[in-house]
């Protein structure tokens, strides 16, 4: 997606693909810095080791603890964090929906987990409850937003159909932020929704297969729903602003990353 954005904006610039061992991360910033590059993405095991590495990051890195985006210049590195901005986008195309007063239900306290639930608590979210099958993430997660964000109202919830279906009927947005359904035999994180549930948005952060069996749960129940790609696209294309300086092409962008994920 961004080679296509810097071909039809006529950027002579190229976007490449590093496979980097974790030990290896310090050398490989260094090496950006002195092969001239504008700048790199990061992905995970990274994101968290990065933000300890880089020279300075902004606000939405420092409240996530964690990078996706560097920028060089004059051999600094300045880390970004564009993952938020990408869910919000998301969820505001896919569902005509702001995450403000929205009551969000997120399943999963992992690495993207947590930061969709600050994301929700900066945008100030009327109710967040965060699930996840280790117990004691989904509570220092809680922990950790109330303290970025004073009087959030946030929940930790075991990932157990009893505790959950209660706040079903009651949420308007519900996230898989878990790995479950990135393999073809993985159980659903969450296989019953209410019936008839119109009102309920859902939406995977996983964007392959395009309808997991989560997605294909909640439809079937009369859920609208959404897969991650959306969030893909709009954290890229923000990086890519943040790199170029220039509005990014998303119509572009979108395509690229369509064809290239589904053919
Ligand atoms: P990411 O950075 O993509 O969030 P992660 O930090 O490894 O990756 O988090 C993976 C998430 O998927 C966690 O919420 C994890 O739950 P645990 O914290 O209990 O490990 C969740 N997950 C992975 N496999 C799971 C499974 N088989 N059942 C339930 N949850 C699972």
């Amino acid at each position: 997606m961004h080679n296509a954005a810097f071909d039809h904006l006529g950027l002579n610039w190229r976007y490449l693909a590093f496979d980097v061992h974790p030990d290896n991360l310090r050398g490989a910033l260094r090496g950006i810095c002195d092969l001239n590059f504008v700048g790199v993405n990061l992905t995970v095991p990274h994101k968290l080791l990065a933000f300890k590495m880089v020279d300075s990051t902004d606000k939405e890195a420092q409240l996530l603890g964690a990078v996706n985006t560097v920028v060089v210049e004059d051999h600094k590195l300045t880390g970004f964090n564009t993952d938020g901005y990408g869910f919000k986008r998301a969820v505001r195309e896919e569902f005509g929906m702001e995450l403000r007063g929205r009551r969000v239900l997120i399943l999963g306290a992992g690495g993207a987990g947590r930061a969709l639930a600050v994301q929700c608590a900066v945008e100030g979210a009327a109710a967040i409850f965060i699930v996840n099958r280790t117990h004691s993430k989904a509570v220092s997660a809680v922990a950790e937003i109330r303290k970025l964000v004073p009087h959030t109202f946030a929940v930790a919830m075991p990932m157990e159909l009893k505790h959950i279906a209660k706040h079903l009927n009651e949420v308007d947005l519900v996230v898989n932020a878990t790995s479950l359904g990135l393999r073809p035999g993985d159980p659903p994180p969450l296989a019953r929704f209410p019936r008839q549930c119109k009102w309920l948005r859902v939406y995977d952060t996983i964007y392959r297969p395009a309808e997991t069996r989560f997605l294909a749960a909640a439809r079937k129940a009369g859920a609208q729903t959404a897969n991650g790609l959306s969030m893909l696209l709009h954290q890229g294309a923000r990086s890519f602003e943040i790199w170029t300086g220039r509005r990014a092409p998303v119509a572009v962008m979108r395509r690229a990353l369509h064809k290239a994920v589904y053919g």
